[in-house]
């Protein structure tokens, strides 16, 4: 039987408090007219005293299992990924999965900037179609705000707080996430980075007082990065998986700045009205972008059953990647289907340790062993 990866369940979380560029305009020297224009954005959400990435990643996942039909201890396995981990270690999946009740979770972290949904996507969807694993919590989490220098004009004005999560099952159905690919430049570290607070450069008052503890950015260069690799990671995946990029009917690019998403739509040669965007009122939400974008538009409707979607992002590291999905409506054949594949595996383990039994008896009664001697 053919094992696909499904999304059936959906959900994002965002902080309530809103920053506008008129309320940055008090505090750097800047105005809303350019950020706007340079960038798309007119609003961020900002998390609050007690909100974290850890409290805002388990928002989204209980929201997007309150949209399926399984439960928390149903999930084998959680990755959260986020540029903004609660610590250091242990990781903040580890948080979710005790927080939500995923007791049969195992739960780990990945780092890949703002492509790192799309890698963690892939991971799970891998672990599904390998038939190690039916369900997965694919979450993608962030307070950018707490590495933002607030009186850095240059990135102060770009980025926000929220997560994004999808919860993926196995399914016969064929479709949901088809192809996907990966890739780094690592000669780009220097180019977006938060220098201080790893083994290199331990916070020292030092690291503090130069404020090597926030996002530092070469945005231009950041900037030809985006639009090159935006447009040529998407034409690899839509090909890998077999279409044409006229086949596509909703690209979800990484939401960091609009004029990076018109370039891409440009070098693709395809309307803007295909892609998904929402920067405008989260600004760059890193690793939730993606998946924040996407619940908005399943919530709205745009998104359909049969549509062929491309997720495409990139981000410090440097990295890029893009996946494609074939969107089927969860029903509950997709978690009957789980349902049935779990129970009889069950079932299975049952029939097998009654048939040791058995032979242990049987061996018993035949050598005059007791079945304990075998044990
Ligand atoms: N308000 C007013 N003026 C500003 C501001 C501001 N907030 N920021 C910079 N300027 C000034 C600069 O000082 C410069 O002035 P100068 O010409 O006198 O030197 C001028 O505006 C132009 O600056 P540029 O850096 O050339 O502006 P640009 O058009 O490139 O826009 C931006 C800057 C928005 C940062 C853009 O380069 C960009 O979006 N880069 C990509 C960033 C990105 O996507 N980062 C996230 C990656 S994902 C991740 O991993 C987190």
């Amino acid at each position: 039987m053919n094992r696909f990866a499904h999304v059936t369940g959906w959900g994002m979380a965002t902080p309530d408090r809103i920053l506008t560029n008129d309320d940055l305009t008090k505090m750097v020297d800047t105005s809303d007219d350019w950020i706007l224009s340079r960038t798309g954005i007119s609003e961020r959400r900002i998390a609050e005293q007690g909100e974290t990435t850890a409290t805002l990643a388990i928002n989204a996942a209980l929201r997007a299992l309150e949209s399926t039909d399984i439960s928390a201890t149903d999930i084998d396995l959680i990755i959260v990924a986020t540029s903004t981990p609660e610590y250091i270690f242990p990781s903040t999946a580890c948080i979710v999965q005790d927080q939500i009740g995923a007791k049969h979770a195992g739960a780990f972290d990945l780092s890949a900037a703002c492509t790192g949904f799309i890698y963690a996507i892939n991971m799970a969807a891998q672990a599904i179609r390998s038939g190690s694993i039916e369900n997965a919590l694919v979450i993608g989490a962030e307070t950018l705000s707490r590495f933002t220098n607030w009186e850095d004009r240059d990135t102060c004005i770009l980025f926000g707080d929220g997560a994004g999560a999808f919860v993926l099952q196995a399914s016969d159905t064929p479709g949901g996430i088809l192809t996907c690919i990966m890739r780094s430049d690592g000669s780009g570290e220097n180019l977006l980075s938060i220098p201080a607070g790893g083994s290199k450069l331990p916070a020292t008052h030092e690291t503090v007082d130069k404020k090597q503890h926030t996002i530092q950015m070469n945005g231009r260069e950041v900037f030809r990065f985006a639009t090159r690799v935006m447009a040529s990671a998407t034409r690899e995946v839509v090909s890998l998986a077999g279409w044409e990029l006229d086949d596509v009917t909703w690209v979800i690019p990484h939401q960091a700045n609009m004029r990076i998403i018109e370039a891409a739509a440009r070098g693709l040669r395809m309307p803007l009205e295909k892609f998904v965007i929402n920067l405008n009122r989260y600004g760059n939400t890193s690793t939730a972008s993606i998946p924040i974008a996407a619940c908005e538009a399943l919530q709205n409707g745009r998104i359909q059953d049969g549509d062929r979607l491309v997720l495409v992002g990139f981000g410090a590291g440097l990295t890029w990647g893009a996946l494609t999905l074939e969107w089927v409506a969860p029903d509950l054949k997709i978690s009957r289907a789980a349902r049935w594949r779990r129970t009889s595996l069950v079932l299975l383990a049952r029939i097998r340790s009654f048939v040791r039994r058995v032979i242990r008896k049987i061996e018993g009664l035949l050598w005059g062993t007791s079945s304990s001697d075998h044990n």
